[in-house]
């Protein structure tokens, strides 16, 4: 086994129907992991290594279904991927669309990780290690006109990556925030491969960090990775 190999390793993924998520599912069955992976449409998917399963990650009756799979799988690592994009000036967020984003984005990786939790204390107990990879974004520490509601959830999304680190060092839990900025992806209603994204981030570069973080020796843990396209402008 090379040391970028995942062979052996199960990786439960969210929101991995398209974009980020589905480039994470490629890079990770490529080199060899098992993938539990869940989207609200999954109709038609499929990709050697992977099994796709309907999931919404707002909803604890399919948060718990897919993590039963991911479990029975052997799951040693999750992805939180899955949210959603939204932005208006502050005066124009609706009760509506604050609970789309906030259930999708904070409480999404709230369920998810909780439902695992406990079988990852059962990998300890057993001497195994585990990791939670959150994608988050480059606005989960900065903000913008527009972007109140976005990034609060994004901040949320730190929040719980870092509050996770700090719990999971008890049970063998390695905990990493992934903050890409601008990403050619279908993300708040654009579309992959538009013309004006071209010097933008591709979904492949976030799955190489995401990947960066799963093969990381056991002794090392990836805190924080923070990627731009070089065309955005400097930020931290
Ligand atoms: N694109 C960017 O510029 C960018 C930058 C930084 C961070 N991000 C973050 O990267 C993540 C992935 O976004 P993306 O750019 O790849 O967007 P995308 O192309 O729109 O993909 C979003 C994925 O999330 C899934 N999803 C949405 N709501 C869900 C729910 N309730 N339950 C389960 N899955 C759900 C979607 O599938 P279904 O609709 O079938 O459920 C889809 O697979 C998001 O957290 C986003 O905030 C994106």
């Amino acid at each position: 086994m090379t040391h970028e190999s995942l062979a052996g390793r199960v990786v439960a993924v969210t929101g991995a129907s398209k974009g980020i998520g589905w480039a994470v599912v490629a890079a990770l069955t490529a080199r060899g992991a098992r993938v539990i992976a869940g989207a609200r449409d999954v109709r038609g998917l499929s990709l050697e290594g992977a099994e796709f399963h309907t999931l919404d990650v707002t909803d604890e009756t399919s948060v718990g279904a897919f993590a039963g799979a991911a479990v029975r799988a052997g799951v040693d690592a999750l992805v939180n991927n899955a949210g959603v994009g939204s932005f208006q000036p502050f005066e124009a967020i609706t009760v509506a669309e604050y609970r789309r984003v906030m259930d999708t984005n904070v409480l999404g990786t709230v369920l998810v990780t909780r439902a695992l939790i406990p079988h990852f204390r059962e990998r300890a107990a057993q001497g195994q290690g585990s990791q939670v990879v959150n994608i988050t974004s480059d606005v989960s520490a900065r903000t913008f006109a527009g972007g109140a509601l976005y990034t609060a959830s994004k901040y949320a999304g730190r929040a719980l990556t870092q509050a996770l680190a700090y719990e999971g060092q008890g049970y063998g839990l390695r905990v990493t925030e992934i903050r890409p900025g601008m990403v050619d992806t279908f993300f708040a209603g654009s579309v992959q491969g538009e013309a004006h994204k071209a010097g933008w981030l591709r979904p492949s570069d976030v799955a190489d960090a995401v990947r960066y973080a799963l093969t990381a020796p056991a002794h090392a843990r990836i805190d924080e990775v923070l990627l731009h396209p070089v065309e955005q402008e400097v930020a931290f």
